[in-house]
């Protein structure tokens, strides 16, 4: 029994009618070309979202004002506080601490353990519950050039190659020099990488990179790491404070405009707290949770841009936020996993894509807006329409995960990706026995807010890390750099926010006044309709459902 229909499965006999072919090929090393650099820019223009005119506008006020950005971004950035101002009293503190660290996970607790070795007393705040977080669902690895034939100049050229060379330098270089000290800092702390049985470390090709040198630990690579970083905060209560359930919901400046603490709302108890802070930093994630041209997304619950919101409303500008990335290989069924992340472990594995009736058409390694286009050009391109339709009409083509077992011996599929066996298996699937449909998935925000290589904003004492920045991987960011990224810049930004710390002034008064100032922009802009935000949470109820709820 299979959990596909029986119309898939005789769609799935063209898979296996070219498998032994492929495999021959695949076994002499032969693989499908890669395109051409003018292909690639074709196929990206024609096809790859980010480049498509509707659902786009330009944002009406802040820092961006002019920039066309995705509907959704616009909407958030044009948003209204969920404060009053004039309500807050700021004079009086709920917590008083050196660095407020917004958002815990992997940037969040990288920054809250580098400050805290460095002498500070941090407090943590969280929307979620510690740990909940686009780190814990990465799943296929963490890019880091420690190994022999490799080195930092070879990742940082693929990372810029990648990225069209649209990224900050500056970025890129702490990005990739930094990598070796993040994979050994990893593995003190008690990381269980994929190794060789003579103890070396696993290493493998992911889109775009030229060396081998993406460490994985199975295909829950981020929940590994999120497991040691956690562990580490928890035994350090006396000096790093973990409030869960309290997003930020408001930066409060001083004055001379310095970052000097945050409010936080309560989620159980609907109360807000206000932190006075000598530095804070931002690392609350992602923004898939908006859901950009109606895409489903890979990303947690809680991925609903609070922090770029934040920021903006503060007087950050924002860098290439038009850019989103899309993951090739979402799910595309059964619809109970639609959107999910299939790692890109499953292509590094061997795995091929292919079309309806069962051929290959794009290499599978491209980078991931390529392999992206590629796809959705398979599908929806008039001329081509090769895309297989699930039974509630959306279009997908086949990731032929059974090439895994049969390239590497049976047993591959369910050692090397055992999350991904058993999210399938669920629903009578066995991916070593049969492929899976996929459709691209959005997966990252590409840009976000403005740093230097010290994980510095331009308002002093205010850092950032992670997903929320942008600049480290331009318009487009290569698997497994993600991971490292957010502890690369989490860790400087915990270094230089503790060098802050130590020797600020203490802080002027402390002002919500740039809240009144954005919402007079709103005013002059003629913006009556504004959405509240930080969003908090991505709200699923239609209409009628909402009209319910709220009256
Ligand atoms: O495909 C993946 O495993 C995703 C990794 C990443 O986004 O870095």
């Amino acid at each position: 029994m299979s959990g596909y229909t029986p119309q898939l499965m005789e769609i799935i006999k063209n898979v296996e009618a070219t498998r032994a072919a492929r495999l021959e090929k695949a076994r002499r090393g032969e693989h499908f070309p890669a395109l051409t650099m003018d292909e690639r820019k074709e196929w990206l223009r024609k096809y790859h979202p980010d480049y498509k005119s509707d659902g786009r506008r330009a944002v009406n006020v802040g820092p961006n004002k002019g920039a066309v950005l995705p509907e959704e971004v616009s909407t958030v950035l044009e948003s209204r506080s969920r404060l009053n101002p004039a309500s807050i009293d700021l004079s009086k503190a709920d917590y008083t601490t050196d660095l407020l660290v917004i958002g815990a996970g992997g940037a969040g607790a990288a920054a809250a353990l580098v400050a805290q070795e460095a002498g500070l007393d941090v407090l943590m705040s969280t929307k979620l519950r510690h740990g909940d977080s686009n780190t814990v669902m990465a799943e296929g690895g963490i890019q880091g050039a420690d190994q022999e034939g490799d080195s930092p100049y070879y990742h940082y050229l693929d990372v810029i190659g990648g990225g069209h060379f649209s990224n900050q330098p500056d970025l890129v270089a702490a990005l990739t020099n930094d990598a070796p000290v993040i994979i050994h800092w990893l593995e003190r702390l008690g990381m269980m990488f994929d190794k060789h049985p003579d103890g070396r470390m696993m290493v493998r090709h992911g889109g775009g990179t030229s060396r081998k040198r993406m460490h994985s630990a199975g295909d829950m690579t981020g929940a590994e790491i999120m497991r040691v970083l956690k562990d580490e905060v928890r035994n350090r209560p006396d000096k790093i404070k973990v409030l869960e359930f309290a997003p930020a919901v408001e930066l409060i400046l001083d004055s001379n405009g310095r970052a000097g603490g945050a409010v936080l709302y309560n989620l159980e108890t609907k109360e807000y707290y206000v932190v006075h802070a000598k530095a804070v930093v931002i690392a609350t994630g992602g923004f898939g949770r908006l859901h950009i041209q109606g895409f489903p997304t890979t990303n947690h619950y809680g991925a609903t841009a609070d922090g770029v919101v934040m920021a903006y409303r503060a007087g950050v500008k924002l860098v290439d936020m038009d850019s989103t990335q899309y993951h090739p290989t979402g799910a595309i069924y059964p619809e109970q996993n639609v959107g999910l992340l299939i790692t890109e472990k499953v292509r590094g594995l061997g795995a091929q894509i292919l079309n309806t009736a069962g051929e290959q058409f794009c290499f599978p390694l491209e980078p991931r807006d390529v392999e992206s286009a590629c796809i959705i050009r398979e599908c929806l391109d008039i001329g081509i329409g090769k895309g297989v339709v699930t039974p509630t009409g959306r279009y997908g083509v086949w990731l032929d995960s059974p090439m895994i077992d049969a390239l590497h011996g049976e047993g591959t599929v369910r050692k090397e990706l055992p999350a991904k066996y058993i999210q399938f298996k669920r629903y009578d699937i066995d991916i070593s026995k049969l492929p899976m449909l996929i459709y691209p998935t959005l997966h990252y925000q590409n840009g976000g807010i403005g740093i230097n290589e010290r994980s510095e904003t331009t308002i002093p004492g205010l850092y950032s890390a992670g997903e929320v920045t942008g600049g480290v991987h331009g318009r487009n960011r290569l698997m497994g750099n993600s991971l490292l990224d957010v502890l690369v810049f989490g860790r400087r930004a915990g270094l230089y926010a503790a060098e802050y710390a130590k020797s600020a002034k203490p802080s002027a008064k402390l002002t919500l006044g740039h809240v009144d100032a954005f919402n007079r922009e709103l005013d002059a802009a003629g913006i009556k309709d504004a959405v509240v935000a930080p969003l908090l949470l991505p709200n699923y109820a239609p209409d009628h459902v909402r009209a319910r709820q709220w009256g």
